[in-house]
């Protein structure tokens, strides 16, 4: 039987993607999250995607006496942490809350973790910690830069932390992933990204836009050393994402490598603010209403990832093309705006 899975922060964005594909490869999901940036609407959404009674528990991974007694309760096998903040204008305000909470939860999960006798983790790490790289694409070999954010530094430190870890301790093993910038929905346009307020980032916003939510997109400069002058990215599909964490966590399981591994999750491929936005115009014959607007402090020119390492290692690779994704994007706004 396969193991069960905790997965915190499961009712979030990224995480309640992964507990559908957990779900679809076989696992048992336990899912833990305090609903500070979610809902327990999107719980009900994975049962109804999956079909499967995925174990809900409204805790806090700050909250070393819920986790213990989670753990003891559901005999958890593994643990994929996705639970944190992830703002990263708040995390300028809010530096103490970021810190406590992000750094926090690693911690107590990983105390906990080694009392109950769990070996592995999976860890949601971000490409903010290669900064904005001398050489593109980024491999997992490049160094890592200085964040200007408090939420970039929480990456930073987990990542730090999960290295000391498991040189120190026998029984844990990790794996984090370097996600790039994950957009979409699932196919069902049931879950998808439900930003609380005004979303920061930009396919939420487009998508937004396209709804009348907003009645113009800003375009966050356009004077960047780029082909159009817009920044460029890797933008993951979010099921293609989470389907790096089933893999990830099927290496972790069968001991495939060594106690600590990181990998790039990304497409390979860059695309420009303005590319974005056109072809989430053409796919789904809606207009954008954008205007170019000063360049958004902190952000960088240009970064994708280079997925070698994912490719050969863990056997994964982006398969949903770009237009498919956007297609979801929409379909999963006009479902949730009632369009
Ligand atoms: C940021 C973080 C990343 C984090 C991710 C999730 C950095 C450098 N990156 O990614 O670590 O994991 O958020 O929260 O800290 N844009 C517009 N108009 C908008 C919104 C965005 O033009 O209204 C542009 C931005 O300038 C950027 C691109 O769209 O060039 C993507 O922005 P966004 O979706 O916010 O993601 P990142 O900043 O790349």
């Amino acid at each position: 039987m396969k193991k069960r899975v905790l997965v915190t922060g499961g009712a979030g964005y990224i995480g309640s993607h992964t507990a559908v594909e957990l779900v679809n490869a076989g696992f048992d999901v336990v899912i833990a999250d305090n609903l500070c940036n979610s809902d327990s609407e999107t719980i009900e959404g994975i049962r109804k995607i999956t079909g499967a009674e995925v174990s809900f528990v409204q805790a806090d991974c700050c909250d070393k006496d819920a986790m213990e007694s989670l753990f003891k309760q559901y005999e958890i096998g593994a643990v994929i942490h996705f639970a944190a903040y992830k703002s990263v204008n708040e995390s300028v305000a809010k530096p103490l809350e970021y810190y406590r909470n992000n750094i926090g939860s690693l911690v107590t999960l990983l105390d906990v973790m080694r009392r109950m006798g769990v070996r592995d983790i999976i860890f949601s790490s971000s490409c903010t910690v290669y900064g904005q790289a001398d050489t593109l694409p980024v491999t997992e070999k490049t160094p890592k830069k200085r964040s200007s954010s408090p939420y970039g530094n929480t990456k930073h430190i987990c990542e730090d932390i999960l290295r000391d870890s498991t040189a120190a301790y026998d029984n844990l093993h990790c794996i984090a992933l370097r996600y790039f910038n994950p957009i979409g929905a699932h196919p069902s346009a049931i879950i998808g990204e439900k930003p609380l307020g005004v979303p920061q980032n930009l396919v939420p916003f487009i998508a937004q836009t396209a709804a009348g939510i907003h009645r113009e997109l800003k375009v966050f400069g356009d004077d960047y050393d780029t082909p159009d002058g817009t920044c460029m990215r890797d933008y993951i599909d979010v099921v293609d994402l989470a389907g790096a964490h089933v893999t990830a966590l099927e290496r972790l399981l069968e001991n495939g490598g060594t106690k600590h591994e990181v990998f790039n999750i990304g497409t390979g491929k860059a695309l420009s603010v303005m590319q974005l936005i056109r072809t989430f115009e053409t796919v789904n014959g809606v207009r954008i209403n954008c205007k170019v607007a000063e360049r958004r402090p902190g952000d960088i020119a240009a970064i994708w990832a280079d997925t070698t390492l994912a490719n050969e290692l863990l056997g994964w690779r982006a398969e949903r093309p770009i237009e498919e994704t956007l297609k979801s994007v929409w379909a999963y706004e006009k479902r949730i705006r009632g369009i």
